[in-house]
């Protein structure tokens, strides 16, 4: 840990459009705890499916906030972006993020999480940046069985393309410390809900779901086990460890909170007052990993990290944000996502 909190003049975030990178530039421009004047925020995203500027709509204008469109994959690109813009510290969201996704096609988060995490450590060590943070997750340690815990020690074992891309990212950013004294930090968190979420997911897919009547596709038996955090409890970790981590760290954040996915399911359809009956079991997902739990002991210690919002109430506040934000989710839910969707369980159900 490092004794004084390091503080960038100039934040790259990737991925900022999309659920977790959205919410951790808000909360860096307006959590009262987090808005640092000392410091400009550059987000830079694709655009992707999943990349939807709305997401910040309430932030733009911000004085220390700017949004540059482009590919974390573009060499030239992201080189002139760090050099223009005065990057000292990079925090890399960008990726393809959906396990599903992966399982029907594989190529881009080849390209986008292996090579764009390549290009941007290469560019930033080109740049000479002093903080690279890389977004991770508990998935890159594989599956467990009905006991333990994911430490920051436990060796990769990625199961899915998603998964596998995120765990080449990773070990691209340890090489780089090792071998060029790179300052690079990886952080892995487990399952995260609460606003602005792509209605992919299971929590914002269910809702939605079952605001309209339709069936929620539950895979398998349901009873794989996720550990689930509220979205702002992560941001609050990547802030500390952006801050306060030396560099080389690696640190686990989970809730604490290992749910089955048909509890969880029946929590939501209680919560919004629709009958059991909307669930519909379906073929599983290939390679579907069991059971994810985290130990952040580390965090604790060292960052003084902790979860701080309980499940029930994160969730009943990430339902009411839902159905307040119904516009939002149809469209986004319309064009591209729709061909998909159907697609996907058409050939499951
Ligand atoms: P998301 O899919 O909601 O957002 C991804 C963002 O990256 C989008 O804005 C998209 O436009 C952008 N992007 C994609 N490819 C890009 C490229 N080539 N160049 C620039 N921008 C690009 O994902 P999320 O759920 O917010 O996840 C963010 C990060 O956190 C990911 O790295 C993911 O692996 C990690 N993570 C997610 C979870 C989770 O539960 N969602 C948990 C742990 C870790
Ligand atoms: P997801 O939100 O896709 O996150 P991840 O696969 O990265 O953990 O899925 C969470 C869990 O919910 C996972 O075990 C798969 C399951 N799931 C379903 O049962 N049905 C669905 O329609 C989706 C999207 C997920």
């Amino acid at each position: 840990m490092n004794a004084t909190p390091f503080v960038p003049e100039a934040l790259l975030v990737t991925g900022g459009c999309g659920f977790i990178g959205s919410n951790f530039i808000r909360m860096l421009l307006t959590d009262p705890q987090f808005a640092d004047d000392r410091f400009r925020i550059i987000n830079l995203d694709k655009l992707t499916y999943a990349g939807n500027l709305e997401n910040l709509t309430d932030v733009e204008g911000h004085s220390r906030y700017q949004f540059v469109h482009g590919d974390i994959a573009d060499a030239d690109f992201v080189n002139h972006c760090l050099n223009d813009h005065g990057i000292d510290a990079v925090v890399n969201f960008a990726a393809e993020s959906h396990v599903d996704r992966s399982i029907l096609d594989s190529g881009p988060f080849v390209q986008t999480n292996i090579v764009g995490t390549q290009v941007l450590l290469d560019a930033s060590r080109q740049n000479e940046i002093k903080r690279y943070l890389q977004v991770s997750t508990d998935e890159v340690y594989g599956s467990l069985g009905s006991s333990g815990f994911f430490t920051e020690t436990t060796p990769l074992a990625p199961n899915s393309p998603y998964s596998a891309s995120k765990a080449a990212a990773d070990l691209l950013v340890r090489s780089y410390c090792h071998t060029f004294g790179f300052p690079g930090i990886i952080t892995r968190c487990s399952n995260n809900y609460g606003p602005y979420q792509f209605p992919e997911k299971l929590l914002p897919l269910f809702i939605a779901n079952a605001l309209e009547d339709r069936q929620l596709p539950v895979y398998g038996d349901g009873r794989q086990v996720r550990d689930w955090i509220h979205v702002s409890d992560h941001c609050r970790g990547i802030a500390a460890a952006l801050h306060q981590s030396s560099p080389g760290e690696v640190y686990n954040f989970g809730g604490e909170c290992e749910l089955e996915n048909l509890r969880l399911t029946e929590t939501l359809l209680e919560l919004l007052n629709k009958p059991d009956s909307l669930i519909n079991f379906v073929k599983d997902r290939p390679g579907h990993d069991r059971r994810y739990a985290i130990d952040c002991a580390k965090a604790k210690q060292e960052l003084g990290w902790q979860p701080r919002i309980p499940f029930e109430t994160g969730l009943k506040e990430t339902i009411e944000w839902y159905l307040e934000h119904q516009q939002w989710t149809d469209r986004i839910r319309s064009g591209e996502y729709r061909i998909y969707y159907d697609q996907q369980y058409r050939d499951r159900s």
